[in-house]
């Protein structure tokens, strides 16, 4: 479908909706004008919400204290969301969002006696809480004084988004937002079209997860996808553990607590909101500070400014080497972790090229590895697994074309070590070469390439009308177009 509005050609409306952070705007732009934190907090009515009932089933009933106990895997999932176990489907039962600040915003309401969850629209790098996804949609289109039905919306998912998702992501855009015409596009066929590559080993690190993706004319292989839950908020995991240490055992008081009276009931507030706030000091400490030693096993020097650190409440920490090679935790996983099979993937008979520009499906079925195959954390690892999975006629072009992106790629020092580690597992004649776009390309590189792809000429035939959307069902076009 050829989508014109007023006589031109339009880029459209852009969103990468992350873990941590989403971008949106105009297609055409150079930079995501809307870059909201993805972390909402959000109120219930009368302290209600949907909890997970003992059958699975959600119930509505008030919330206890119980519910917003910490979850046992804390370390991997480091936002708030433990009531909601099974999120609430119901945006009825929401009084209100809360943007913004949400650790200020959150810490007031908890002051005064009453309640907030802070919720994220992705967990381990999967698309999950809709109704979060759809707020931050809403918000967006708010900011920008846009709708869906002035102009045609480019979605970006998770380059390994389950054919369910990408349906729902459909169903959002066209029958919540009343999208006239729409475009799903995978984040690392973005991320290379940014770096100005239609192929390319795609290295996203981003809050949730690190993922390496091989992109071959546009095309995501889906078999050569490797994932970890070793992403930005792990590193400021680790790195909070260290800080603590680093303060005697006692955990810094975060800024929401300094800033406001909330100082006296800092300690009264749930435990799981307290580690969500007292995360964004040591996030601030990580991008401020974090290095990645250029080798292995080099070590790295403390520069003259940078040997102390200023916590919330005015205690200055003697910064440690650990502590500021934190992200180099990314290279660092040497145990296998299982990435849990996802149901709406089987078959396991799938076509492989299939994640681009709106073609259809180029290549004859190939038998996918068994979706539940571990994957080894380590971000050199991850490169040579993806590889190994992959033609061998294509391995050549992917190693002179590794792209970074992704906010988590922004300590110093990662172009080169990835670099380093890469070459020493690889056997001659192969040679690695890693793009690495200034940092604020990596930031927002999804957005870009989302930007750029969207306002092609081109393009504009591919995107995906109403009456297609109407005439097909979500379903069977996730099945043949973008499946
Ligand atoms: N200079 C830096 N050094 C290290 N990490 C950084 C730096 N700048 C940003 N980050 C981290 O990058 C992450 C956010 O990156 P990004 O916006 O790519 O993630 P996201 O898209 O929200 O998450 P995901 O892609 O996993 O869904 C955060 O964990 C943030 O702390
Ligand atoms: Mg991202």
């Amino acid at each position: 479908m050829s989508v014109a509005m007023g006589g031109d050609e339009t880029g459209g409306f852009v969103g990468d909706v992350g873990t941590a952070v989403s971008k949106f705007g105009f297609g055409g732009e150079d930079a995501p004008k809307g870059v909201l934190s993805s972390r909402l907090g959000c109120v219930f009515d009368q302290n209600q919400a949907y909890v997970k009932g003992s059958n699975g089933v959600p119930l509505l009933r008030e919330l206890t204290a119980e519910d917003y106990a910490v979850p046992d895997d804390y370390p991997a999932r480091l936002h708030t969301r433990s009531p909601f176990v099974a999120p609430p489907q119901n945006q009825q039962c929401v009084a209100k969002w809360l943007h913004g600040d949400v650790s200020s915003l959150g810490a007031a309401r908890f002051d005064k006696g009453e309640s907030c969850v802070v919720r994220s629209p992705l967990v381990d790098g999967e698309l999950d809480d809709w109704d979060t996804i759809e707020e931050l949609w809403r918000e967006a289109f708010e900011r920008a004084k846009t709708t869906g039905e002035e102009q045609p919306v480019l979605a970006a998912t998770p380059s390994d988004a389950t054919p369910k998702h990408r349906a729902q992501y459909l169903e959002l855009l066209f029958e919540t937002f009343g999208c006239r015409a729409a475009y799903l596009a995978r984040n690392a066929t973005l991320a290379a079209f940014a770096a100005g590559r239609a192929s390319g080993l795609v290295v996203d690190c981003g809050a949730g997860t690190t993922s390496v993706v091989p992109v071959v004319d546009g095309y995501v292989l889906m078999k050569g996808i490797r994932t970890s839950k070793r992403g930005g908020d792990h590193v400021d995991a680790h790195a909070h553990d260290l800080l603590t240490k680093l303060c005697g055992g006692t955990e810094p008081v975060p800024r929401a607590a300094v800033r406001r009276e909330g100082r006296k009931t800092y300690e009264s507030w749930p435990e799981a909101f307290r580690k969500f706030t007292q995360r964004e000091t040591v996030r601030d400490l990580k991008e401020s500070y974090g290095v990645i030693p250029k080798k292995w096993g080099l070590a790295v020097g403390l520069k003259e400014d940078k040997r102390q650190f200023f916590l919330p409440d005015g205690t200055v920490v003697d910064v440690t080497t650990d502590l500021v090679r934190a992200p180099e935790q990314l290279f660092e996983g040497v145990e296998e972790e299982e990435v849990p099979v996802k149901k709406e993937e089987e078959p396991s008979i799938k076509v492989v090229r299939d994640a681009r520009v709106g073609q259809r499906a180029l290549q004859p079925p190939q038998i996918m590895p068994p979706v539940n195959d571990p994957v080894v954390a380590a971000l050199p690892e991850m490169v040579k697994g993806s590889l190994e999975r992959v033609d061998v006629d294509v391995r050549k072009d992917l190693l002179l074309n590794i792209v970074l992106s992704g906010g988590g790629s922004c300590a110093p020092g990662t172009a080169e070590r990835l670099h380093s580690d890469v070459a020493l597992s690889l056997c001659a004649p192969f040679k690695a070469k890693i793009v690495a776009p200034a940092a604020f390309e990596r930031k927002f590189g999804v957005w870009i390439g989302g930007s750029i792809l969207s306002s092609l000429g081109s393009f504009q035939q591919m995107w995906l009308s109403k009456k297609e959307y109407d005439d097909d069902g979500p379903t069977r076009l996730v099945e043949g177009r973008w499946g």
